[in-house]
């Protein structure tokens, strides 16, 4: 059995990363199939998890899959596999007979906060310690996802009580995760939404890890079993500036080595809405910078939308284009994971 930091480091083994396929219902329906022109509903999230997750040799490039509370009961297609007498298998099972950990998301996201309602707290806390018993328990899940979403806007957002409210709810989340053998991966994410600068998404990440680091350790988490997942520092969408790879990988390291303690396991990033050939590109920037730094924790993509974007096109939902989508992603994991080598 895995103690918490074993789990940890082989989430961020060298060379590999994690896919985050944790869309809920709704997200899947929205963002991941009707924007695409694709059918929703169960069984099309069902299909949709099935052209990735069963992608033939996934595992060279994947550590683990950020699953949702849906996939945890459904199967890969058994049509696609050519002998008839293997039965379908749970999704989590099959990414663990490859050597892939499950995770699973297990917030229940955002509302807005009372106190200052244009910002956003995180749901999920009722009720989370027998959730994480059934999914430990029942799908053999090893690691959690919690995300919190921190608006900028000017200096005025985001407000101090959002960065603490969230954090404490990080941190709270973080040390029942740990409680029920589980690795948590903290993601107090800085939204891309705006017209601010690089420097200020540089401020605000830092000023976040700040207040997370201050709770947790108020809150006596086990560092060396936990995962910072976080955003790149860069201009704002509405910015209209696009930022260099070395202007990236010089904020977003420079604000991590500035407030990330060195225990801490390791360092995943997200897309947060770049296109995949900037998140390829800024990964590769800031792993080298990290390198001639000493960083003192592995880092690694746990990306959603820049690695399942480009299969999903070819995909459009039918059974036909599988192939081709499976060979897209399988592309696009191989580009961003030669970025961390
Ligand atoms: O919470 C966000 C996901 O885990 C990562 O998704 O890479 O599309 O931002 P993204």
């Amino acid at each position: 059995m895995m103690n918490l930091s074993d789990i940890a480091r082989a989430l961020v083994a060298p060379g590999k990363g994690i896919l985050a396929a944790d869309e809920s219902e709704k997200t899947a329906d929205e963002k991941r199939l009707a924007a695409f022109g694709i059918a929703t509903g169960p069984e099309m999230h069902r299909k949709f998890r099935d052209m990735l997750l069963a992608t033939p040799g996934i595992e060279a490039y994947l550590s683990g899959v950020i699953l949702y509370k849906e996939t945890l009961s459904q199967s890969d297609t058994k049509d696609g596999i050519p002998s008839k007498e293997i039965d379908a298998l749970p999704f989590p099972e099959l990414l663990a007979a490859r050597g892939i950990l499950p995770g699973i998301k297990v917030d229940e996201g955002l509302e807005p906060l009372s106190e200052s309602p244009e910002e956003s707290i995180t749901k999920g806390l009722l009720g989370l310690p027998e959730r994480l018993n059934e999914y430990h328990g029942e799908s053999k899940t090893c690691f959690t996802k919690w995300r919190a979403a921190i608006t900028i806007e000017g200096d005025r957002l985001p407000t101090a009580r959002a960065l603490v409210e969230n954090a404490k709810r990080l941190a709270t989340y973080a040390c029942e995760v740990q409680k029920a053998g589980m690795v948590p991966m903290l993601e107090p994410e800085v939204l891309l939404d705006g017209a601010h600068s690089r420097l200020r998404s540089r401020a605000v990440i830092e000023s976040a890890m700040r207040v997370l680091f201050d709770t947790l350790n108020e809150q006596c988490a086990d560092l060396s079993g936990i995962i910072i997942k976080t955003s790149m520092a860069l201009s704002g969408d509405k910015s209209g500036r696009t930022d260099t790879p070395e202007e990236v990988a010089e904020d977003t390291v420079g604000a991590l080595m500035d407030t990330v303690p060195a225990e801490v396991a390791g360092i995943v990033f997200l897309s947060g809405g770049q296109t995949p050939d900037q998140a390829t590109a800024n990964l590769a920037a800031i792993t080298k910078l990290a390198r001639e730094r000493n960083a003192p924790w592995p880092l690694t993509f746990s990306y959603g939308r820049a690695l399942q974007e480009e299969a999903i096109m070819v995909w459009k939902g039918e059974d036909e284009n599988v192939p081709a989508a499976r060979k897209v992603f399988l592309e696009r994991l191989e580009k961003v994971a030669a970025a961390i080598r």
